[in-house]
């Protein structure tokens, strides 16, 4: 199965020009890295002489190319460009900023620049005459009238020994100003978040199972944005589409127990536990390892499984927050919702009405979000995505 790819918009090229500045570009990948970016750095040639290729290699984690000539088939600066949220030249040097004011693409970073539509921040590091000098002046204009964020450099000791304007700024100032340029709330920074997806299989023999309709979007939306938000996401997913998410650890499960296994595993060290997944709750008594034949299957022995976050829920610490899905059908599905909020200890539990099949597989939900606290929270045709931007909002709230 072919792996499908998702997004978390925190995907950051790093522009390094060459001044005596790269080396505090250094921190700055550990810095953005720590927000939950995905580096990848491009240097420019002359950078390669403060910084070389396997320093940002190590820090970045990633393969680094500073020329055009290398993986030509793979059109590197063309799916370099696409693939980048954002563009953060840090060093930027007077040559540099020059040079993509005009238009030049004569290396790796300004063909991708060029290329790319994705927010491009400017961190000018040089020495003050250089900054203030007419045509740097006149550079800097066009780029900021172009919609080019460029930060001012910091006032203090060069290295040349003089003082002024020209220094590299605080590198939280440059990671600030990318969130802001994003539009990125880091709100679940540094946080663990374990989600289950999709919907689990039990075996009755080597063709056959108990399964169910899960499609596993809602759980996988759910990692998506809290990736997104800075989160340290653990996918535990059943059954569904193979998806690959960078920076998610993504666990592939079949059956309640492996499920419950995986889940138990990393509970204790996790902020918010999200239950999304369909989970079979009976399965055959025995796994026939022979395919059983017809005028055998006229019945079937089965034993229950566990419930996975009812059992988990017990162990919850205060400094936890459980969050559940509940598909309910029949006239009481709302009051059968707010049942299992109390019964499983859940702080919120999403409740829908999948009468008739709705809901399953497809792109937008309706349903009630039902707080331990006594507030519901009605949904109306909802993204997938947008409601677990919702859950996730009201879960950091309980987080405290
Ligand atoms: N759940 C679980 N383990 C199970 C069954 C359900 O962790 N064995 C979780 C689901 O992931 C969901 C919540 O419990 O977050 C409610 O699931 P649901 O299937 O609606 O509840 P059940 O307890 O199975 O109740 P019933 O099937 O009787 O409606």
């Amino acid at each position: 199965m072919s792996q499908q790819p998702f997004s978390i918009s925190r995907e950051v090229i790093l522009g390094v020009g060459g001044g005596i500045a790269a080396y505090k570009s250094c921190d700055l990948i550990r810095r953005l890295k720590d927000h939950g970016f995905l580096v990848t750095v491009i240097p420019t040639r002359s950078s390669l002489n403060f910084i070389g290729s396997a320093t940002w290699e190590a820090l970045s984690g990633r393969p680094v190319q500073s020329e055009l000539w290398n993986n030509v088939h793979e059109v590197p600066h063309i799916s370099m460009a696409r693939k980048a949220d954002a563009i953060v030249i840090a060093p930027a040097t007077a040559d540099l900023i020059a040079r993509i004011a005009s238009g030049r693409a004569d290396d790796l970073l300004t063909n991708v620049v060029l290329a790319s539509s994705s927010p491009l921040i400017l961190v000018p590091a040089m020495h003050s005459e250089m900054w203030l000098n007419p045509a740097t002046v006149s550079n800097v204009e066009t780029l900021r009238k172009r919609g080019v964020t460029v930060i001012d450099p910091a006032i203090g000791n060069l290295s040349s020994g003089d003082k002024g304007i020209g220094r590299y700024p605080e590198t939280l100032e440059i990671v600030q100003t990318l969130n802001d340029v994003l539009h990125q709330s880091s709100d679940l920074l540094n946080r663990k978040i374990l989600i289950s997806a999709g919907g689990t299989r039990e075996m009755i023999d080597p063709v056959r199972y108990i399964g169910n309709n899960s499609s596993g979007k809602q759980g996988i939306a759910l990692a998506i944005d809290a990736a997104s938000r800075g989160a340290k996401v653990s996918l535990v997913i059943a059954n569904a589409p193979d998806v690959y998410v960078e920076g998610i650890e993504i666990v592939h499960v079949s059956s309640a127990i492996e499920m419950f296994d995986a889940m138990d595993s990393r509970f204790s060290d996790s902020d918010i536990v999200v239950m999304s997944a369909a989970v079979a709750d009976v399965r055959p008594a025995t796994n026939s390892q022979e395919k059983i034949i017809k005028s055998e299957l006229q019945s079937l022995a089965l034993t229950e499984n566990p419930d996975i976050i009812a059992t988990l829920s017990v162990r919850k610490t205060a400094k936890q927050v459980i969050v559940g899905f509940a598909a309910q059908t029949g006239s009481e599905w709302l009051d059968n919702g707010r049942a299992k909020l109390a019964s499983k200890k859940l702080d919120l539990v999403y409740v829908n009405n999948v009468s008739g099949g709705a809901i399953f597989g497809k792109e937008k939900t309706s349903g009630v979000i039902i707080n331990s606290n006594g507030t519901d929270t009605s949904i109306e045709e909802m993204s997938k995505l947008a409601l677990a931007h919702k859950l996730l909002t009201l879960a950091i709230e309980k987080l405290g």
